[in-house]
């Protein structure tokens, strides 16, 4: 139970992320898991009883129980219609990646958000997994990064079982291209244009896809996602190149700053208890809780949430039209 401090939330999609994050939140003592709801009973009911929360179908039953947050852990079609329910009963959000598959439904929520006074959080986790906090480090205490190379990939795209299905996903880049195109957006800077080509190559959407970025500052951004890589070590890395100087990082858990002066430097490593740790969800749910209590501000806002799904859709715009480069729209 929480203290006079405390913030009774309640969580909607009890499938492999809703579980991480029931996972991350009973490790903060101000947090009340008081309700799971899945719109399948038994998934509901193992994940409530996991948190000795109620099991619920909807957010209108987590509403009831006197939730005064909600964590969307959703399929990402149902993204935008339950995160826009759950600011019109008052409730601060905490959505999974990615805002939303239409820029139509980003739009509602961004106005929703804005003209409120809920806490809003993106789901964008690697912002405190440390190989991005490390690079993160360096860009804040002065190392400006002109260019960069990025890529992630996907060892398979069988589960979830809905990712290859568009009118659930929204497509590949949805799930996994959109945390890079934030880590772009926080390291180098915000997007402006894109230009993409894609294939479909194993799977009947586009499954290889290669773009160029640029940000803002005209600093050029080469970006490449594959959805059949296998699981080999690295799946993903980013390279910051500065003046005569490179960070790098590879994955979650690693990361490196070479200098003119020092192009050997090691390899940091950055050894995490668990995977919910590492991965950054323990800090971003108690970061959100700490915005619904007033501590802080959400660390990652409706804007950054809106501009990453501006990318997607220049992006598969960009690929659409045969590669040229697309604005990203700012509205
Ligand atoms: N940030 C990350 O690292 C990360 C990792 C994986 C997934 N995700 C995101 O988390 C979300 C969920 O992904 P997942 O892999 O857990 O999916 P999942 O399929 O494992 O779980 C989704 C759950 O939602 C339930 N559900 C579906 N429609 C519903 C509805 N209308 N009402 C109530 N419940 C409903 C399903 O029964 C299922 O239990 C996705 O948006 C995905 O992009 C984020």
């Amino acid at each position: 139970m929480t203290g006079p401090v405390g913030v009774k939330v309640g969580l909607i999609g009890a499938g492999t992320m809703g579980r991480r994050h029931l996972d991350a939140l009973r490790r903060d003592p101000r947090v009340e898991i008081a309700g799971v709801a899945d719109v399948v009973a038994a998934s509901a009911r193992t994940a409530a009883e996991t948190v000795g929360a109620r099991p619920c179908g909807s957010v209108a039953d987590l509403a009831d129980l006197g939730v005064q947050a909600v964590f969307v852990t959703l399929p990402n079609a149902f993204h935008g219609a339950v995160v826009l329910e759950a600011l019109d009963r008052g409730l601060h959000v905490f959505e999974e990646k990615p805002m939303a598959t239409t820029l139509e439904d980003g739009r509602r929520i961004l106005r929703r958000v804005r003209t409120g006074n809920r806490v809003y959080q993106m789901g964008f986790n690697r912002r405190w997994a440390p190989s991005y906090q490390f690079l993160r480090r360096h860009v804040d205490a002065g190392f400006t990064p002109f260019s960069a190379n990025v890529k992630i990939n996907d060892g398979d795209m069988l589960t979830p079982t809905w990712y290859t299905n568009i009118a659930i996903s929204g497509g590949f880049m949805y799930d996994t291209a959109v945390h890079l195109f934030d880590m772009v957006a926080w390291l180098v800077g915000p997007i402006e244009t894109v230009a993409a080509l894609g294939r479909r190559s194993c799977y009947p959407i586009y499954d290889d896809i290669a773009m160029l970025l640029r940000c803002r500052g005209d600093r050029p951004v080469a970006f490449t996602t594959c959805g059949h890589a296998s699981w080999a070590a690295p799946q993903e890395r980013v390279e910051l190149y500065g003046d005569h100087a490179l960070l790098v990082s590879e994955d979650l858990d690693r990361a490196r700053y070479t200098t003119r002066e020092e192009p050997q430097a090691e390899w940091q490593r950055f050894p995490s208890p668990d995977q919910v740790t590492l991965w950054g969800y323990v800090d971003e749910d108690r970061a959100f809780i700490d915005a619904v209590l007033g501590l802080a501000p959400p660390p990652v806002t409706v804007d950054d949430a809106f501009h990453s799904l501006a990318v997607l859709d220049a992006a598969y715009a960009s690929i659409a039209a045969g590669g040229v480069a697309v604005p990203v729209p700012t509205l």
